[in-house]
């Protein structure tokens, strides 16, 4: 188990690549199952969690090279059953379920539980694959659904919290192969949906309205390889912004898509950081004070859950008060106890976090319990004064490629501490992705 040591007070200068997004490659390699020819995806973030999904993949029979960024899946030969341990410990990979009932009309994946960033039921996607026709039971922990052929349905996807990401991708996935056409109502809009509808529709897919609540899916008799660029990982970019503002610095975010980040880009202007787009650049910098601003997360194209914990610790360095809210998911609020280990005055209200910001943070040795918690404490241990420890940095490696490579390329004091593992094994954590 890695840790980092931060030594903080360093504003970040320079130029960043942004990597391919996590939460658009993994439903990818999920799709890759859809089909008996080879595709080839680039721009794949070196990430455990990719390297999890590859594992699971060749459990069910696919041949799977990484070679650098470029993946190439070949699975001519599908089982519906994987390897259980491994699905088990990542949440993502509830996302083989469509296409495997969809290519080999059986799936038994583990029920993912509870974890630390909220309950994560997964009902929606269960009532979108039984609306096509699957058969699904749920025992010892795993569900198990079996489909002769697939029919296409009206599907409405809205939950409690609204639209499902995954689940979206499940159902999309199942009906690219299912009799007749599907209609997906309250569809999830995020990027990471559309990049699986183009990667779909390169393999001879018909997907249309994605990136808007209603899809239409009509049914093809068979998918064949295809080719395709992962889009660049909005959330890693916005991490890398909201790191810039707080440690006073100036960062080139390259090939950030800006239209992906609108809301992120909107909130940090109105907390006075200045952002400048050039091409597929986007100049981030702190000159002036900063103001307190508050934050709502929401389904996209709202303040995405994923950068609530970095921008908390933005708004811990700007005077006043501010107010975030978590509509998403509903205890991801793991990074408030550490980040009061810095010094952060920050009180919990019910689904809000009441941020009294100003104070300066000061290094302290903080545990990371979630992935995005993570990067909130790296930021943290950036703008602080002293030395922060940050342990169990695996969670950040989950989804930020070479994150402290990356940070030391923009000027931090960043090192990788090897820690010899405890002598007794302890039980794999299911990942929260
Ligand atoms: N929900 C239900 N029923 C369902 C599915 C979801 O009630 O069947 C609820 C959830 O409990 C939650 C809300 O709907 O309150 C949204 O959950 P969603 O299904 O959209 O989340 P997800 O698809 O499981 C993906 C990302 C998460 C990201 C969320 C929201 C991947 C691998 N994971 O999860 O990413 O937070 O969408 O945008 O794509 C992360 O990267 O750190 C991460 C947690």
């Amino acid at each position: 188990m890695d840790k980092f040591l931060i030594k903080g007070g360093t504003p970040l200068r320079g130029e960043v690549s942004i990597s391919g997004a996590k939460n658009a490659v993994l439903p990818i390699m999920a799709a890759t199952l859809l089909t008996a020819d080879p595709c080839v995806i680039r721009r794949v973030p070196q990430l455990s969690d990719v390297r999890f999904m590859g594992e699971i993949l060749a459990s069910l029979g696919a041949a799977v090279k990484l070679d650098g960024n470029t993946l190439t899946v070949r699975a001519d030969n599908v089982k519906g059953l994987g390897d259980y341990e491994l699905i088990r410990q990542m949440r993502g990979s509830v996302c083989i379920l469509g296409p495997l009932l969809a290519r080999s009309g059986a799936a038994v994946v583990s029920l993912p539980g509870g974890c630390v960033i909220g309950a994560r039921p997964i009902d929606l996607h269960l009532k979108g694959l039984e609306a096509l026709g699957a058969k699904v039971r749920i025992d010892g922990g795993y569900i198990h659904a079996r489909a002769g052929k697939l029919k296409g349905a009206d599907v409405f996807l809205g939950g409690r919290c609204g639209p499902t990401v995954l689940g979206t991708a499940n159902v999309m996935m199942a009906a690219t192969l299912a009799d007749g056409v599907t209609l997906i109502e309250s569809a999830a809009c995020e990027p990471e949906v559309v990049d699986l509808a183009c990667f779909l529709n390169a393999m001879g897919a018909k997907i249309e309205g994605a990136g808007s609540p209603t899809l239409t899916v009509t049914g093809v008799k068979r998918l064949h390889g295809a080719e395709h660029d992962v889009i660049p990982d909005r959330i890693e970019a916005a991490t890398f912004a909201v790191a810039a503002a707080a440690s006073r610095g100036e960062v080139v975010l390259r090939g950030a898509r800006a239209d992906h980040m609108r809301a992120v880009l909107d909130k940090l202007r109105d907390a006075g950081v200045s952002i400048e787009r050039s091409g597929q650049d986007l100049r981030i910098s702190r000159r002036g004070r900063l103001k307190a601003v508050d934050i709502t997360t929401l389904p996209y194209a709202g303040f995405p859950t994923d950068a609530q914990a970095q921008m908390m610790v933005l708004m811990t360095l700007t005077p006043g008060i501010s107010v975030i809210t978590e509509r998403i998911f509903e205890s991801r609020f793991m990074h408030v106890s550490e980040l009061a280990r810095l010094g952060a005055d920050i009180a919990i209200e019910g689904p809000s976090a009441i941020v009294k910001g100003g104070r300066p943070l000061s290094g302290a040795k903080v545990m990371a319990s979630d992935l995005r918690a993570s990067a909130a404490l790296v930021i943290a241990g950036l703008a602080a004064r002293g030395e922060t420890e940050v342990s169990r940095v695996y969670h950040i490696d989950r989804g930020y490629e070479k994150i402290d490579d990356k940070l030391r390329g923009l000027g931090a004091r960043i090192q990788r501490l090897k820690v010899k593992p405890a002598l007794k094994k302890a039980e794999p954590e299911a990942a929260e992705g």
